[in-house]
């Protein structure tokens, strides 16, 4: 089944890295207020994603029901997604399959349609359904069956809502979700404040990188509608998150990373607090032509093309719709490198000669009819775009 949502990634900003559950209606329209002020909006960045925490009861479905906590939210979901729906944007909420949530608060288990029906109502256009806490223990085909519940409910609404079944990357949901009409999966657990921080495996959390060679490893089941999600962007987080665990990023280490989830395919969802933003942080995150990678109809998610054989240095590339390529030069070690990429070794395009754009300078380089060296400092990613200028075969 298909909900023929999210044909590229969505893009917004969600509530939990920063907010945890100390969410409620102030700050979700401060947060709408500020993105369109600060340019996010412009950028693509529409979906307003409210995380655990909204729910009035803490405990099991079956001593509460679902319902918004009155405190949190006064005035209740439909005047703020109306709100938000007035500025351009989409209001996003979440629940999950279990009879409670990672959070603690009352779950959807065995009222999937109902709330779908009361999301639909509100106004609401995304849905994360997290299965991350309630169902790690329990045979695959029973995480299938309820994601693909929530999926036709949702669709039964008739109103068009995203559906990210998130399962923390605990059973192998990029193998079967495409079809049951999810848009996006998380592809392992919470992401960490890091870029590379080497003991974070053993404690569950996945690093910068460490999410990069997942990704890799299943890049075939993202596609146009369905995508591997690779974690809320950790963009401006400084090591302050109370939900995630790391000590922060340097500001080009953000910048490798939006620049790799974006050429990756991944949701590009800000974690933040959206006023908190650098100028810095703010001018790696609306950078459009690096977004166009992400945003791409083809949408063709990029994959290691070349690497050394400690794997300190890789290549990541893409085709593009226009026939163009996107290549990012990553250098995951701790010293400066120098790289280079052949159009014909790495890219197999068969181009003699070919231009680059710098997506980061927004500056053409060549033509050229060698292959393109350069220097990259460690953790930084370099982002070109390569375009066919002649070609004599194989093209
Ligand atoms: C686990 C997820 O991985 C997080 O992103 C967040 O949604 C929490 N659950 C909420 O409890």
């Amino acid at each position: 089944i298909t909900n023929n949502l999210a044909l590229t990634p969505p893009m917004g900003w969600s509530s939990w890295n920063n907010f945890g559950p100390d969410i409620n209606e102030t700050i979700v329209k401060a947060t709408i207020d500020e993105m369109e002020k600060n340019g996010l909006k412009d950028a693509g960045y529409v979906y307003v994603n409210i995380d655990d925490g909204w729910q009035r009861y803490k405990g099991s479905r079956k001593d509460h029901p679902l319902e918004i906590d009155p405190v949190k939210f006064p005035n209740g979901m439909k005047p703020l997604a109306d709100y938000a729906h007035s500025k351009g944007f989409k209001l996003g909420i979440y629940s999950g399959p279990g009879v409670d949530t990672c959070a603690g608060y009352t779950g959807s288990e065995g009222h999937a349609e109902e709330d779908a029906k009361m999301f639909a109502s509100w106004g609401i256009d995304h849905l994360k359904y997290d299965a991350c806490c309630s169902h790690h223990d329990e045979p695959e085909d029973v995480v299938q069956q309820v994601m693909l519940d929530m999926s036709q409910a949702l669709i039964s609404t008739n109103r068009s809502i995203v559906f990210h079944a998130c399962h923390c990357g605990w059973a192998n949901v990029w193998q079967w979700a495409a079809e049951e009409g999810a848009n996006q999966w998380r592809i392992g657990q919470d992401i960490s404040d890091d870029f590379n921080y080497p003991g974070n495996r053993e404690k569950y959390y996945f690093d910068v990188l460490d999410m990069l060679d997942r990704g890799n490893d299943i890049v075939q089941y993202a596609g146009p509608g369905h995508w591997n999600d690779y974690d809320m962007l950790i963009v401006g987080l400084n090591g302050e998150s109370k939900q995630l665990v790391g000590t922060g990023c340097s500001d080009l280490e953000y910048r490798t990373h939006f620049g790799m989830w974006s050429i990756v395919n991944s949701p590009l969802l800000i974690g933040a607090s959206v006023q908190k933003l650098s100028r810095y942080d703010l001018e790696t995150l609306t950078n459009k032509e690096i977004i166009e990678l992400n945003q791409d109809p083809l949408g063709q998610p990029a994959s290691v093309v070349w690497q050394n054989e400690n794997k300190t240095l890789q290549i990541y590339a893409k085709q593009m719709q226009d026939e163009s390529m996107a290549i990012a030069l990553l250098n995951r070690g701790s010293t400066t490198a120098d790289m280079s990429v052949s159009m014909r070794r790495d890219l197999t395009v068969g181009w003699d000669v070919y231009k680059l754009r710098d997506l980061l300078k927004h500056k053409d380089l060549g033509p050229y009819d060698i292959p393109f060296s350069t220097e990259v400092r460690p953790h930084e990613a370099k982002m070109y775009r390569a375009y066919k200028v002649a070609c004599t075969v194989g093209c």
